[in-house]
């Protein structure tokens, strides 16, 4: 069995997370709140718990953040350290540039953005039962085109890799956790951008080295879009995506305790409520993502939305499928539907914007 506390784990964080704009214009995804932590932290716990304790996080895009919040690990019985990369060097440029700071002859790497229950010390175990180079975790999804496709043979062996193509052979796909032998780290040429996915995965498959999948069926998602990012987070209130975070906390919400929560409120569907945020009499909340600071005006309705610090939902409002950026302002009665974003420190009048059948 390969040793845990042997093994060094790799984050990338590195990626600008535009698909979650406006929400990542200033807060790198993986910092996003999810079930009231950031969503870096539900992972840096499941490495933890893994018995993993070494991890390096490849940054780049607002690097400096991770640090302020999570220093030097010790808080969580970890010891993290950081590479910056100036500019961003890619998923494969990313991993090459971290090898100077690896201890160990096995490298478990992490894309920084998903939200899986897959049991880690299994994955090591395929890759040492299988003595591979190389070894992915593999997960089958409804729809594989998002995704890099992974056919395998019986044997686990994968026969090909496919990053975002149009016409999948398999509905297998890659789910963002490689284990690595130390050595075909170095390969990966440094100081350039290169992506793992287009260049060095074919290449490793090219050159026949030994790559195996790991596949199972636990909860995974990849949280990159708003409308993962609200399910994934009420799975993790709704204890459906397990966090060691939260064992025993689990249920319809999540409230932090200096939440204010007026009687009467309906708080559903696994939404969590953020620091200092204040929920007015009659409000109803489902599904969703209420981050610090946020002020709910009584009589509002929020579903499977996400809600940034700072901002004001209006009385009667009526927010559903959103994304209302850091400090905007919703007035009273507006209602807002159907994938609609709200930039950052944007104000609404009451009655500004209204989606109505009725009218
Ligand atoms: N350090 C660093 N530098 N990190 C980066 C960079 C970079 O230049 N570019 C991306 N990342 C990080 C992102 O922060 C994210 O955590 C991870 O790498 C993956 O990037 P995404 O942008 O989220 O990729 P994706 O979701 O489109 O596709 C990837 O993940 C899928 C599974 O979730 C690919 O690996 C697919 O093959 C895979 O199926
Ligand atoms: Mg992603």
């Amino acid at each position: 069995m390969v040793n845990p506390a042997q093994t060094d784990a790799v984050i990338l964080v590195g990626g600008r997370g535009t698909r979650l704009r406006p929400l990542t214009n200033n807060t790198p995804k993986p910092m996003l709140p999810t079930a009231n932590y950031p969503f870096l932290q539900h992972l840096l716990a499941r490495i933890k718990a893994a018995g993993i304790t070494h991890v390096v996080l490849g940054t780049s895009f607002k690097a400096e953040v991770f640090e302020e919040y999570f220093g030097d690990g010790s808080e969580m019985g970890l010891e993290i350290e950081y590479v910056v990369e100036e500019e961003a060097l890619g998923t494969g440029g990313a991993i090459r540039n971290v090898y100077e700071k690896l201890r160990n002859e096995t490298v478990m790497v992490f894309n920084g953005d998903v939200l899986g229950d897959t049991d880690l010390l299994a994955v090591l175990g395929t890759h040492q039962d299988k003595n591979a180079d190389l070894t992915m975790h593999l997960v089958r999804v409804q729809d594989p085109r998002a995704f890099g496709c992974v056919p395998t043979d019986a044997d686990g062996k994968v026969l090909d890799f496919l990053e975002k193509t149009e016409d999948p052979p398999t509905d297998q796909i890659n789910a963002g956790i490689y284990v690595f032998r130390r050595e075909l780290i170095a390969e990966i040429p440094a100081g350039r951008v290169v992506s793992v996915e287009r260049e060095v995965f074919p290449r490793f498959l090219e050159d026949g080295r030994r790559f195996y999948g790991h596949v199972d069926s636990s909860y995974w998602r990849d949280m990159g879009r708003p409308d993962d990012f609200v399910h994934g987070s009420s799975d993790l209130v709704r204890g459906i995506a397990s966090s060691p975070l939260l064992d025993g906390r689990t249920g319809e919400a999540l409230v932090d305790d200096s939440a204010g929560v007026a009687a009467g409120v309906l708080l559903l569907g696994g939404t969590a409520v953020g620091r200092g945020s204040e929920v007015g009499a009659g409000a109803r909340i489902d599904g969703s993502v209420i981050f610090d600071g946020v002020t709910i005006e009584p009589g509002a309705r929020v579903k499977d939305s996400i809600i940034a610090s700072g901002v004001r939902i209006g009385a009667n409002a009526r927010i559903e499928n959103c994304v209302i950026g850091e400090g905007a302002q919703i007035g009273a009665r507006c209602e807002l539907m159907g994938g609609m974003r709200v930039w950052s420190g944007v104000s609404i009048p009451d009655n500004g914007v209204r989606f109505s059948s009725d009218a």
